[in-house]
């Protein structure tokens, strides 16, 4: 359709996009299916405008503008009412959701703790996750009995993500930690898919559920954090790093509240985005023979070839170049965070359109990634695209599964980490293959997922 047809509109600003309902606007076709609604949305152009019941989005579908969102002038764009009431109440003022001085002191504090040299000490214990989880596979090696892929990655990430906050206290207590999480996630992907819901005060029996979700997650957060104060500290994990951090300027450390948000914070961020790119890039494996005898090649001379196959080591990651390829190339069409709201603080210009005080701004790595002006052929699974060189000219936003500017995501380099030890541990072992005959799509929930799950079969290396 054209951009000038009788569904359209332009508004006083000159910014085109869908009229919509009466009433709800834009939400019926936004809910319907997500995906395509944000991808029809760039025919009207480098920023389109449409309304959800009483809010006006504008969505950036031109990576300047994207640029112009999440780094030139992001002192404008502020998280949000939308998000924020999403997050607040279960994550506090952790790094996701804090704003102005005080992310500013966290993220400053916190930035050392995810230098790529404290990432690597998480290597073994991402590796030896894997491996655990092969074992548990063993019944449905060469079975035909397919697996529930992306269950299997959500428990393998939250494993390692709970190895890697409490390495000390893994078993009964991070068990229910771990659960707890697990209602969270879930809830916060249904808050962002119902257009209303009670607030956390009135006792539904969704809000009693996860008021006793956020309460296991507290008792048991204050319990090892009251323990780790008492004892000795010799623990080598993410919360030691986190209580042993210090403000350049004052000195000071984070107070308790301050550490559980930031705990929260990062279980939630972290590993339900891993577990989803582990579970496509299994599936567009699986379904490009040329890719996979690539990566097969690439693991065996890295690792050595049957027999002698040892467990790759986070000195390996670096040589598995081609495993990043695919890694990334997976992220380009399935990027867990698939959209990114903002809030306009003041009025903007963004590539000539007028962005009113109070607008919702929405950049979308999802469009950006498919775009036919930056991608040929852009619904192809091409590693190649991601060979040294090959970015060359390819505008910066074009690509931003972690999303860019001063809040680009704090966990980049241990998720890619973590990413590729995972696929070479788990490919130099077994093969895992897409149930022939039951399509494969993807759903925008929380985080970009299989709908429905992803079952496939093992079979032995
Ligand atoms: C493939 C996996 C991951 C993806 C695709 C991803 C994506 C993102 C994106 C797009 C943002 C920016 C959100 C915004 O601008 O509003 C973000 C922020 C963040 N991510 Fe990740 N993430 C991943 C893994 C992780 C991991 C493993 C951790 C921690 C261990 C983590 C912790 C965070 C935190 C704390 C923030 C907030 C940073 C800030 O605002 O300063 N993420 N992530």
């Amino acid at each position: 359709m054209s951009a000038t047809t009788r569904e359209d509109r332009r508004t006083a600003g000159g910014t085109p996009g869908p009229r919509g309902g009466r009433v709800f606007g834009s939400m019926r076709d936004f809910q319907r299916d997500k995906l395509s609604f944000i991808q029809s949305l760039t025919r009207y152009g480098d920023v389109a405008r449409y309304r959800m019941a009483h809010l006006t989005w504008y969505q950036v579908n031109h990576p300047d503008g994207v640029r112009r969102v999440l780094q030139e002038n992001n002192r404008n764009y502020g998280k949000g009412s939308l998000t924020l009431g999403v997050f607040k109440p279960v994550l506090g003022e952790g790094l996701l959701t804090s704003e102005g001085g005080l992310w500013l002191r966290q993220r400053r504090l916190m930035q050392p703790v995810f230098h790529r040299r404290s990432v690597t000490a998480f290597g073994s214990l991402m590796t030896d996750e894997t491996l655990a989880m092969l074992e548990r596979w063993r019944p449905a090696v060469g079975s035909g009995t397919p697996l529930d892929v992306p269950a299997e990655m959500a428990r393998l990430t939250l494993d390692i993500a709970t190895g890697s906050l409490f390495h000390a206290h893994v078993g009964e207590e991070t068990g229910a930690i771990a659960r707890a999480v697990n209602v969270l996630v879930e809830d916060i992907g249904y808050r962002f898919e119902v257009p209303f819901y009670p607030p956390p005060s009135v006792p539904t029996p969704r809000n009693r559920r996860r008021q006793a979700a956020l309460r296991t997650v507290d008792e048991a957060v204050y319990r090892i954090i009251a323990e780790r104060r008492r004892g000795g500290g010799e623990e080598e994990d993410l919360l030691a790093l986190l209580m042993g951090a210090r403000d350049e300027a004052t000195g000071e450390a984070m107070g308790d509240r301050q550490l559980r948000d930031e705990v929260i914070t990062l279980f939630l961020a972290g590993h339900e985005t891993t577990a989803n790119v582990l579970s496509w890039a299994f599936h567009l494996i699986s379904t490009h023979p040329e890719v996979e005898g690539r990566l097969l090649d690439e693991i065996e001379g890295v690792l050595g070839a049957d027999g002698g196959r040892r467990t790759p080591t986070v000195e390996d990651v670096p040589k598995l170049a081609y495993t990043r390829m695919v890694v990334d190339e997976t992220m380009r069409l399935y990027p867990p965070a698939w959209i990114t709201n903002r809030q306009a603080l003041a009025e903007d210009e963004i590539l000539g359109h007028r962005i009113p005080a109070g607008a919702f701004v929405m950049v979308s790595p999802y469009v950006l990634h498919r775009h036919p002006d930056y991608w040929a052929d852009p619904d192809a699974f091409d590693p190649e695209r991601f060979a040294p060189g090959r970015a060359h000219g390819r505008p910066r936003f074009a690509y931003f599964p972690f999303g860019g500017g001063p809040r680009q995501c704090i966990g980049q380099s241990m998720a890619l980490v973590e990413a590729q030890l995972v696929l070479a541990t788990v490919l130099g072992r077994c093969r895992l293959r897409t149930v022939p005959g039951r399509p494969v799509e993807p759903e925008a929930f929380a985080t970009l997922r299989p709908k429905g799950g992803l079952p496939m079969t093992v079979e032995a290396a």
